[in-house]
């Protein structure tokens, strides 16, 4: 069964901040990055307050919600603290993450089969408070299956090991990622979850993902904020726009 409508385009401003961080002072402004990509055609923007505050802060999450007239995504761990901050700020959508101090970016999913029944708990006060719950994992059918019985309303299928393969010339290791990312998009999008799909994508590796028909979003942030340092942001985004487009078509 194919997905209806507009693959949307959730940009993440993430790496705006930790440019900011490594001067500790005002630039770049997430905020302006997000206004501006609001104004190319973003359909979301997507921010993640990590534990450790590397990039994005608590002051950046408040912001966005005053200045944005599209969704927010709000990426978090399923800790305590961030929950008390998601209902606080009640985003559009909360993003459950897998977060490790000592890694560099989001690494895998998340482990949602062996924590169902604490996740389960954790995600019912955020469905009450309106947020669509989605969860970030690994293209595994018993995540799936685990993420569609705790209630999740979206789940996220990580493509970091596709573009990793891809980046590393591996194409073999790469058709074989992307054929599981096929068959788990499909089946989640069966059990009636709604299918995004992110990280790692670039110009090079967002066609075939784009073409699912199954995916209704694609969240992209490192490499858009790497390229509007060559292009600009505007710009930037809508190569990303233009691609994804193009690819939906074929
Ligand atoms: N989706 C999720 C759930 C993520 O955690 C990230 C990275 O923070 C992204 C998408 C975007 O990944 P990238 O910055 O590599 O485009």
């Amino acid at each position: 069964m194919a997905a209806q409508g507009k693959l949307r385009l959730g940009v993440n401003i993430d790496h705006v901040a930790t440019v900011r961080n490594a001067r500790g002072g005002a630039y770049p402004d997430p905020l302006r990055a997000a206004r501006a990509a609001q104004e190319a055609g973003a359909d979301g923007i997507t921010a993640h307050l990590r534990e450790d505050r590397r990039h994005i802060t608590d002051a950046d999450i408040e912001g966005l919600q005053e200045v944005l007239n599209v969704p927010l995504n709000f990426e978090m761990a399923a800790t305590k603290e961030m929950q008390t901050i998601a209902l606080r700020h009640k985003p559009h959508a909360v993003c459950l993450v897998p977060e490790k101090r000592e890694e560099r970016t989001t690494e895998g999913g998340l482990e949602v089969a062996r924590e169902e029944n604490r996740l389960a708990h954790f995600i019912a006060p955020l469905r009450e408070a309106g947020c669509r719950v989605s969860i970030f994992i690994a293209a595994d059918l018993r995540q799936i299956e685990a993420a569609n019985r705790i209630g999740a309303e979206v789940i996220e299928l990580h493509t970091g090991a596709y573009c990793d393969a891809f980046a590393e010339g591996h194409w073999e290791e790469a058709q074989k990622e992307l054929q599981k990312l096929e068959e788990m998009a499909s089946y989640g999008h069966e059990l009636g979850l709604e299918i995004h799909a992110g990280h790692g994508l670039t110009y090079d590796t967002v066609s075939p993902i784009a073409a699912f028909p199954q995916v209704q979003e694609l969240n992209i942030g490192h490499f858009l904020i790497g390229e509007a340092i060559f292009l600009g942001l505007g710009p930037a985004i809508h190569e990303m726009r233009r691609l994804m487009d193009d690819a939906r078509a074929d």
